[in-house]
């Protein structure tokens, strides 16, 4: 029966790619003016679900049907979803780079004034809602590639915003965000509930879906396991709806004896955002780096493996210097990068999950360029094992897997590299709860052979767990360094603003 209550009414919903059963008769249902978290595993459906909300994909014709606000709705195309009253968020939105902030949030629908462009309405609109979201160090004129990732991703939520939605779609916004945007992420969801509007939430943050959510739903595998009000429900519980086991205590991490120091970085300097650095890494040590976004974390990461240049200052690995000009000159001395941007610096979209996984590994083995196909095959799928990769065969191309499951091959590329250092830089971004904790305890394993690893995170209470020490930057400037019995957030944020 429909039901006025509901905004969003998905019943029986199927969806078959070649090969995979993405959703398996799904209900979802969605009340008006709550914000619904919608949570599961990588790869358990919830980015194909809502992308058949807004007409992106179609669901098995003899499957189900959808009802919006209680009347039967057929969403063929995005542009459909718009007229119904449906705005998104997709996980890694593509804006237009080249056009301006302004030019992005009206896409397609910019306001004329005697046929012509209305430039100065556009922008004073787009002011209003970069203002609302408290984005006013952004500027309407500005070209989108010119912002950060982070202003480009807000962007994206002032647009969704912007549209008036009666039923606004987050997949995983705040996968890159750290708690400043979050938070006025959030408070505008709540400004937005205030008035009406139905916000379906993904996060694998579950304390952030905590947070604002009124209800959450549970996929798993394709498959509805259930919808809980948050004021009902613990993490633990939610987190064995998810996994379907207990997965006890997230951030697993051993006690593992500190070795010889490994990595030492004296008085780096490079550009603008890396300024007199200094420290060193033991092996057997997990080294964190928290900053705020744009502190200058990544950049120093990219000046020690040869990315951006150096302008002075000296590394030593193993208590030998080493001259760093280029990121193979850091690989060849045991260095491994595993980047914070999938998409543009981490992996060939059209290549398939093997092709993937030992992309760096053939290009750097010592059997002179011959390709042992099998031992990569079987390297490919010890990974998937390892890793929990969701993919129907170690031949699907990348670009099919879902976003989670994209980042654990990111992973596996740099695992199966033989280095003696890595750097996480927001590798276990829009990874699930379940594959987190598996990656942790590779690192522990990483770890005891001897391996060191810095690891950045925006998320602190992910760099409490697992790090050892955690060294703070501002404004390109180590401002402290901590170890792990002292740290604590407020001590972290303290040194992240000085
Ligand atoms: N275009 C496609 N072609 C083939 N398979 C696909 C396609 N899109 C998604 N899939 C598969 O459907 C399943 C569900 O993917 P989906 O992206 O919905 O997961 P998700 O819950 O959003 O995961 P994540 O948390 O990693 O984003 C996955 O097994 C994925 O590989
Ligand atoms: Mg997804």
């Amino acid at each position: 029966m429909p039901d006025e209550k509901y905004a969003v009414e998905m019943n029986q919903i199927t969806k078959t790619f070649p090969g995979v059963k993405a959703l398996d008769q799904v209900d979802f249902k969605v009340k008006k003016g709550e914000i619904h978290g919608l949570v599961g595993e990588n790869g358990a459906g919830k980015s194909t679900l809502l992308k058949i909300l807004m007409g992106v994909h179609q669901k098995d014709s003899e499957s189900g049907d959808i009802l919006l606000n209680g009347e039967k709705a057929n969403i063929n195309n995005p542009i459909m979803a718009e007229k119904y009253g449906l705005a998104a968020v997709y996980q890694h939105m593509m804006l237009a780079p080249k056009l301006s902030v302004a030019e992005n949030i009206f896409l397609g629908e910019q306001p004329t004034k005697n046929g012509i462009v209305n430039w100065d309405y556009m922008y004073k609109e787009t002011r209003k809602h970069l203002d609302s979201l408290n984005l006013t160090e952004i500027n309407p004129k500005s070209r989108l590639d010119s912002l950060t990732n982070v202003q480009q991703e807000m962007v994206a939520i002032a647009k969704a915003v912007s549209h008036d939605a009666n039923i606004l779609i987050f997949d995983e916004p705040t996968a890159l965000l750290a708690e400043k945007e979050t938070e006025e992420l959030h408070k505008t969801m709540l400004e937005l509930k205030e008035k009406g509007v139905s916000i379906i939430y993904v996060n694998h943050r579950l304390d952030e879906v905590f947070e604002v959510c009124d209800r959450v739903t549970v996929l798993r595998d394709g498959e509805y396991v259930g919808t809980r009000e948050i004021s009902e429900v613990r993490e633990d519980d939610l987190i064995t709806m998810m996994v379907g086991r207990e997965i006890g205590d997230l951030y697993y991490k051993e006690e593992i004896d500190k070795g010889e120091k490994i990595l030492e970085v004296n008085n780096l300097n490079s550009g603008k955002k890396v300024i007199d650095a200094s420290f060193e890494l033991h092996k057997g040590e997990v080294l964190g780096f928290f900053g705020l976004i744009g502190a200058g974390r990544t950049e120093l990461l990219r000046t020690i493996f040869g990315a951006d240049k150096i302008d002075s200052g000296e590394i030593k690995i193993n208590q030998k210097d080493v001259k760093i000009n280029k990121p193979v000159d850091s690989i060849n001395a045991g260095i491994g990068l595993i980047p914070e941007d999938r998409q543009k610096q981490g992996l060939a979209l059209p290549l398939s999950v093997q092709d993937n996984c030992s992309l760096v590994s053939s290009m750097y083995s010592s059997n002179l360029g011959v390709l042992d196909k099998k031992s990569e095959e079987k390297e490919t799928r010890r990974n998937v094992e390892d890793l929990n990769i969701k993919t129907p065969s170690i031949k699907q191309k990348v670009q099919f897997l879902s976003g989670g499951n994209q980042q654990k091959v990111v992973i596996a590329k740099w695992l199966n590299v033989d280095a003696s250092i890595l750097f996480f830089d927001e590798s276990t971004v829009g990874i699930d709860v379940g594959a987190k904790k598996e990656i942790y305890k590779l690192m522990a394993e990483l770890l005891k052979e001897d391996k060191a690893i810095i690891f950045i995170s925006s998320y602190l209470p992910e760099l409490l767990g697992v790090c050892d020490r955690i060294a703070v930057i501002s404004e390109g400037k180590i401002t402290g360094i901590l170890d792990r019995e002292e740290a604590t957030e407020e001590k972290l944020l303290q040194l992240a603003t000085v």
